[in-house]
């Protein structure tokens, strides 16, 4: 059990990328609090927890609302006594082209995506860096290392990776670690309303990914434990790049566009 005895919060733990991670945690031995703006989805979450034999509880939170945050954190710790790991990986992804967005979704997508890491780390941090134990792992996306479009959403991954190494350094000293995965394609319910319009859409996208396919929720689950977990006691600050190559391999992308252009 490589995370026995230990309480993790895992924001946008009702779905997807988050609902995999709080499962995940909780299988090594983890309390897992899982925490989403719909309390639906993480009791959801929660009960598959529970019917496999694990802990969790289902906090509701939107985390780009300072007070909702503060909550989330007392109802965490009323319910297993702290966090030692917090996963931020709450977000949406709306909005291509800056000519047709406007400034509203500009700023959602900034406030979920970018400060709700902020709040929620600025929530947690203190507890962690008292007890002189902690870590952090941030869900940014390939989006925030290089252009791939969705400039908002992007934009805001940027700042995720940037904020990660900014924490890590400061808090190093006392024992907390921040790292961030940067997936890539990850088949979710993030992708519903573009699978509604074209439902082969992962078939061409995984034509650009070496490993000839695109990832599931349980591949970015495994990175997250190992960030979180002691194994990676002496890594912080790193992003950790967990696409199937894509990034590595980006020419071919970037070759078949210019082509359908
Ligand atoms: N799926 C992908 O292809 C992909 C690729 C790169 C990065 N990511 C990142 O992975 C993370 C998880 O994405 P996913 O694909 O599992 O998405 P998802 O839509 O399946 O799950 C996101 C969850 O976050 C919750 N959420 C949204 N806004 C919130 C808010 N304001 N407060 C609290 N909860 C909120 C949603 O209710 C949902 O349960 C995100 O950070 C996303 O940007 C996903």
């Amino acid at each position: 059990m490589r995370l026995h005895d230990r309480v993790a919060l895992v924001t946008g733990g009702g779905s997807g990328i988050g609902q995999a991670i709080a499962e995940r945690f909780a299988a090594e031995g983890a309390a897992v609090v899982a925490a989403d703006r719909f309390l639906d989805r993480a009791a959801a979450t929660v009960r598959r927890i529970t019917d496999a034999g694990g802990r969790a509880q289902a906090v509701a939170v939107d985390v780009a609302d300072a007070a909702a945050v503060a909550s989330m954190a007392q109802n965490a710790v009323a319910a297993f006594g702290r966090v030692d790991l917090l996963v931020n990986n709450a977000a949406i992804a709306e909005g291509d082209d800056i000519l047709t967005f406007d400034e509203a979704t500009w700023n959602r997508n900034l406030d979920i995506v970018l400060k709700g890491v902020f709040l929620c780390s600025k929530a947690l941090l203190p507890g962690m860096i008292e007890r002189r134990y902690g870590a952090i792992v941030n869900i940014a996306s390939v989006n925030g290392l290089t252009g791939l479009g969705e400039e908002a959403y992007s934009a805001a991954k940027a700042g995720v990776i940037n904020l990660t190494q900014n924490m890590a350094i400061k808090y190093g000293r006392h024992n907390v670690r921040v790292n961030v995965i940067c997936p890539g394609t990850i088949h979710t319910p993030i992708w519903e309303p573009i699978l509604q319009k074209d439902p082969h859409v992962f078939e061409k996208l995984a034509r650009w990914y070496p490993m000839g396919r695109v990832g599931k929720p349980e591949d970015i689950a495994k990175a997250a434990l190992f960030l979180a977990s002691d194994d990676a006691a002496w890594i912080t600050g790193a992003t950790l790049t967990v696409d199937g190559g894509l990034t590595a391999g980006n020419y071919r992308m970037a070759r078949d566009l210019l082509a359908e252009e």
